[in-house]
């Protein structure tokens, strides 16, 4: 039994494809995934969440085979090793999942990556974990359809509990940086908007080709080679400026929220931070929604430090710093604000750093 968990970036958010900074925390939800080995060389899954379905498809046939929508982020991982040349006789996968589906936390990522490393170790194939990351993401790009970057499957792989994972997609490294909330008396408020998005329904990708034409017209590989924001006004499209004034501002945040934890300094201080990351995804990147900015605007009235929409955006979760015995509060403005406001009723969890992913038993 191998589990894997979901994320929240706590800032750096879209600049996993610009070659830019980022720096999640894994949730303690996860995906979980039972699985054995089979001579028959077939790749059978089942899902709790699915009780009455059991896809089974010959590992020889995944290529092309149809299945229902779910059950291409495991095959999708077990093609992605075939395809790379990896031998896997036959597999029996059973998942489990807790991770919120569709709140910007990554549960696609979870499951993935819960499926990367039980068939790594259980066919002893020889990966690093940048090959299971990138094994994961392609099978999210090239089997579901989706052009994420690898931020989710980044942190679903390589967080540690008790920090934040800083990301560094242009050098392609990373480190553990401690963040510890709890010693602060502070809180990490997770506020799933019960929204839910879906990253393949294309507001993603459209963001992700107007950085990729930003680049391009202003003659860099990514918008992150630029620090200066004056070098944007070479761009003549309002639109495709502000989307890269926020790939530009964000990865800036970043650095300076990781500069502060790693100065020991007091959290409450990165709270401004997350705030003007939330204005800069609401009005320069447009990926936000009247849920997520009422969710914000009253986390933030209840007293919270700072508070910004997380993940992928067009619906999903925010995360907001509360003292730890204004947390309640904060929750019960939001539930009152979004009865009001005949919204869905919104789910409220608190986050700590935890593990990557890993085997259980
Ligand atoms: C989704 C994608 C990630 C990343 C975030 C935004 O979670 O899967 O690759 O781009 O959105 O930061």
């Amino acid at each position: 039994m191998w589990a894997a968990p979901g994320r929240v970036n706590i800032i750096g958010e879209h600049t996993d494809y610009n070659g830019g900074y980022a720096l999640p925390i894994a949730l303690p939800h996860t995906v979980t995934c039972a699985a054995d080995t089979t001579a028959d060389g077939l790749a059978r899954v089942t899902s709790r969440q699915r009780p009455d379905e059991r896809i089974e498809i010959p590992v020889a046939g995944l290529a092309d085979a149809k299945m229902p929508a779910w059950a291409r982020y495991p095959f999708g991982v077990v093609h992605e090793y075939l395809r790379r040349g990896h031998s896997i006789s036959g597999v029996t996968l059973a998942l489990d999942g807790a991770v919120p589906v569709g709140a910007g936390l990554s549960s696609s990522a979870a499951l993935e990556c819960a499926v990367a490393v039980a068939l790594r170790d259980l066919f002893a194939l020889p990966v690093t974990d940048a090959e299971l990351i990138d094994i994961a993401r392609t099978a999210e790009n090239n089997y579901v359809g989706v052009p994420t970057g690898t931020l989710d499957q980044s942190a679903s792989i390589l967080c540690t509990a008790g920090h934040a994972l800083f990301l560094d997609f242009g050098a392609d490294q990373h480190a553990q940086v401690p963040f510890d909330l709890a010693a602060a008396g502070l809180e990490l408020l997770v506020v799933d908007t019960n929204t839910p998005h879906r990253l393949a329904d294309g507001g993603y990708g459209d963001r992700r080709a107007e950085c990729d034409q930003a680049a391009t017209m202003l003659g860099v590989a990514s918008l992150s080679d630029i620090t200066d924001l004056a070098a944007l006004d070479k761009l003549d499209d309002p639109v495709l400026r502000r989307r890269a004034r926020h790939i530009v501002t964000e990865n800036d945040r970043a650095l300076t929220v990781v500069d502060m934890l790693r100065r020991a300094g007091d959290p409450r201080d990165i709270g401004p931070v997350l705030i003007a990351g939330h204005a800069s995804l609401r009005d320069d990147f447009e990926i936000s929604t009247p849920q997520l900015d009422a969710a914000v605007e009253v986390a933030l009235t209840a007293g919270a430090y700072g508070a910004r929409m997380v993940g992928g955006g067009f619906g999903g979760s925010i995360i907001a710093i509360t003292d730890t015995d204004r947390t309640r509060l904060a929750v019960d403005a939001i539930e009152n604000r979004f009865r009001a406001s005949g919204f869905a009723a919104p789910r409220t969890f608190v986050a700590v750093p935890s593990a990557g992913a890993r085997r259980m038993t």
